[in-house]
């Protein structure tokens, strides 16, 4: 499973590159409001086209998705098209952002603009990472319609679950892969329980059709998801920095780096012209 970094923060960005695993980057623009909040609060003026072509560099070849901000099919198109023009050139590691179904409304009808603008988007060679996507039928019609990347929002399903449910929770709950029990019966929307099952499913679904779009699993919210969307077959977890920088840390990891720098002996140091403080 490739990891990408859920982020617009350019210091991120930065330090997870650092780590030398970093497989590419997220944005969207709740994450571009961060980023030029987080700029303004310092004092500094952002000028967002050179901000996103560090982005790109820093990347240099690691895909970065970046989204369009329009919700009708005409614009959409266009952004998506510009952004690609504009940045690719960069570093080509462009991936234009849609999401599945752009309507504002809540209770909307069937918008088919997002499809497409991924449909004429693929056709002509501009990658795709279609996004807000909270069932496998959704994947199947991102996929269908020529997205690279499909992404599925594994905490926000947990959310809109407990939500629905009015059950009170923090974003970084755990929430139970097999469901949660309400009573006798299972929270579920239209069958499915919890967003880890979302990625088992599109994973069954998509292996079954051979299907060649990549599961980017989004919306990562504690690094136990991390475990189950790879068991669950996402080929991409994009995961914010708070998490990411969680996954290394056990208590028992700890311990034993203790024990372990307690018992070198001098001799054993000495190999490596390694000083070790006591
Ligand atoms: O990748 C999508 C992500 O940024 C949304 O995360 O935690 O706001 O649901 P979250």
């Amino acid at each position: 499973m490739k990891f990408f970094l859920d982020s617009a923060d350019i210091n991120e960005i930065k330090d997870a590159l650092s780590f030398g695993i970093l497989d590419g980057v997220t944005t969207n623009p709740s994450l571009i409001k961060e980023a030029v909040e987080r700029e303004k609060s310092r004092g500094k003026k952002i000028d967002l086209d050179s901000y996103i072509n560090n982005i790109l560099k820093l990347c240099n070849g690691k895909p970065v998705s970046l989204e369009v901000v329009s919700s009708d099919y005409e614009n959409m198109l266009r952004e998506g098209k510009m952004l690609y023009k504009k940045f690719n050139k960069i570093a080509k590691n462009v991936y234009v952002k849609i999401p599945i179904n752009p309507c504002l409304e809540l209770e909307c009808s069937n918008d088919m603009e997002g499809i497409r603008a991924i449909k004429k988007l693929s056709d002509e060679k501009i990658p795709v990472n279609c996004t807000l996507i909270f069932t496998p039928e959704q994947a199947l019609l991102a996929a269908k319609a020529g997205a690279k990347f499909v992404s599925p929002f594994v905490g926000r399903v947990d959310d809109y679950l407990r939500e629905t449910a009015h059950i009170k929770f923090n974003k970084s709950d755990y929430f139970p892969e097999e469901g949660w029990k309400d009573g006798k019966k299972i929270l579920n929307d239209r069958g499915i329980v919890s967003g880890v099952e979302l990625i088992r499913e599109i994973s069954e679904i998509f292996r079954k059709q051979k299907i060649q779009s990549e599961i980017l699993a989004a919306s990562i919210r504690n690094t136990r998801q991390i475990r189950e969307v790879a068991i669950a077959g996402a080929d991409i977890a994009t995961i914010p920095f708070n998490v990411f920088s969680k996954i290394a840390s056990h208590i028992k990891t700890a311990e034993g780096m203790q024990k372990f720098t307690k018992d070198i002996v001098p001799e054993y140091a000495k190999l490596f012209g390694t000083e070790i403080k006591k």
